[in-house]
């Protein structure tokens, strides 16, 4: 059977399964994620949930096409997988705040069982804060890139101390530091919120409460820069 090309951001998410996983992949889209982990025989089972008729379908063609077993589900977030069923749930593709709203229809995948792989595109800062708000610890964050843009992959487990940390100490874990790569991305971070504090200053209207933040939150960048120097 012919093995799946995939672009480097899905090939590191596939990177990050544990061998012998039980997977439920969530917004699985096109399915290429748990097709390519069977395909290889990397993974014992796989669940493809989406919100999306069309979604699934692609997702049935490519199992069906590929000769490997996709258990579908025509569902929002996890509400059509039982916990019993999976032992790692991606979350991939979707804004920071889906991810969260999902994580929060679901309150099981915070006891700590099952391992979340979550690869938000955008508000990345506030799905940190709000993992660390529910009990979640970020044990490792993964960079890769695509084309000209950078993702990260967060490796989640629940059952930690929750924590609440003000925006600007989410923009970074200290799983994110130990990531190769780790200094290019800061370093673009820093040149986007520098640019954005800039914006803010010279704007008319002075909302000083996120000025305030924002100027903390570029401290906060440059500090960890300087830490990794
Ligand atoms: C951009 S695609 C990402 C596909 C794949 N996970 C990836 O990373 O390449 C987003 C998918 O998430 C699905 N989706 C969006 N919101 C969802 C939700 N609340 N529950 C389940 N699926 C959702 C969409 O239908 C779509 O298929």
């Amino acid at each position: 059977m012919e093995s799946m090309v995939l672009t480097p951001r899905l090939a590191c998410l596939t990177s990050l399964v544990p061998q012998g996983a039980r997977l439920a992949d969530i917004g699985t889209d096109h399915g290429k994620l748990p097709v390519s982990l069977l395909l290889e025989g990397r993974i014992a089972a796989a669940i493809g949930s989406d919100i999306g008729e069309g979604p699934l379908a692609h997702a049935a063609r490519n199992a069906a096409d590929h000769g490997v077993s996709l258990s579908l589900r025509l569902a929002s977030g996890l509400d059509a997988v039982q916990p019993e069923e999976c032992d790692t749930v991606s979350i991939a593709g979707m804004g920071g705040q889906t991810i969260a709203e999902i994580l929060a229809a679901a309150p099981w995948c915070a006891q700590g069982h099952h391992l979340l792989l979550l690869q938000p595109m955008t508000m990345v800062y506030e799905l940190r804060q709000w993992l660390w708000a529910h009990g979640y610890a970020i044990e490792r964050e993964t960079l890769c890139r695509e084309d000209r843009r950078q993702y990260v992959v967060l490796s989640v487990r629940g059952g930690a101390e929750k924590k609440e940390f003000p925006l600007w100490r989410c923009a970074f874990s200290p799983a994110l530091l130990q990531a190769d790569g780790a200094k290019t991305y800061l370093q673009a971070l820093l040149t986007r919120e520098k640019r954005a504090l800039e914006g803010m200053e010279q704007a008319s209207t002075l909302d000083t409460a996120r000025l305030d933040m924002q100027r903390r939150l570029v401290l906060e960048i440059k500090r960890a820069l300087e830490g990794l120097q």
